[in-house]
């Protein structure tokens, strides 16, 4: 039975995919957070629970004992940190498949109006950190998937495109059900997009912001 390491696992997108794993697939969680006791509802039979922060080496270490798959779905401003203790874990335990999820703007691939909005929102600590975590994860020799989202809304739609890692960027927005649905599609089949970083938008969203700014 394939198992996989939920990091972060109270976000927003993980509480997404977690529900759709549990329904789609048949693979066992690991579901790792701070402050564990806030995952009150786990599936004793596929899913196990472990209270741990994603910038401390001996605990990701632990937890990834045995684990076939590892989803990041961390924020913050050490996700430099986090990145490099994840890679660390990884390359200790051996765990080689790795899905990421960063933000779009990293490599500056946004283009016009929305680009120069999107740096207007992002810069001064947000884009640098997470563009400096993600070289992390390209320089490692991990089979990764970086996740490009588009700006997020809690829209109940899956309709997503892709665009890759030395693409333009392409539309504005992207529901956090799409992302999800990316993130279980990739679970379900790890062979796809291997050492590579996908934008991710819906279609038809080009425009100088998102339809909800
Ligand atoms: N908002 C947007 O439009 C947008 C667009 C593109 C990309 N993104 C990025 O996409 C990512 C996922 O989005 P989301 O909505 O799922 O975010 P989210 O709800 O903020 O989830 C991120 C999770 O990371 C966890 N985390 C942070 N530091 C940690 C640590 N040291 N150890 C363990 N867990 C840690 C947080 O845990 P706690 O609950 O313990 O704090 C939180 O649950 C985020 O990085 C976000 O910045 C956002």
């Amino acid at each position: 039975m394939k198992k996989v390491l939920i990091l972060g696992a109270h976000g927003h997108i993980a509480a997404l995919a977690r529900k759709q794993l549990l329904a789609d697939t048949d693979v066992q969680l690991s579901l790792f957070l701070r402050r564990a006791k806030r995952i009150q509802d786990a599936d004793p039979k596929r899913e196990t629970v472990i209270d741990g922060d994603a910038s401390n080496v001996e605990q990701l270490t632990a937890a990834m004992k045995g684990v076939d798959i590892v989803y990041a779905n961390l924020a913050g401003g050490n996700i430099e940190d986090q990145a490099k203790a994840v890679v660390a874990a990884m390359d200790q335990t051996k765990v080689k498949r790795l899905i990421w999820i960063s933000t779009l703007g990293i490599y500056d691939e946004v283009p016009g109006a929305f680009g120069k909005w999107n740096h207007a929102q992002l810069d001064g600590g947000y884009l640098e950190t997470y563009a400096a975590a993600a070289k992390v994860i390209e320089a490692s020799d991990l089979d990764y998937t970086i996740i490009r989202p588009a700006w997020l809304s809690n829209k109940d739609i899956v309709s997503y495109e892709l665009t890759h890692r030395n693409d333009t960027f392409k539309g504005t927005e992207v529901s956090r059900k799409s992302i999800a649905d990316l993130v279980t599609k990739i679970i379900l089949d790890p062979s796809k997009y291997v050492r590579d970083s996908l934008g991710v938008n819906q279609p038809n969203t080009d425009g100088a912001k998102p339809s909800f700014y």
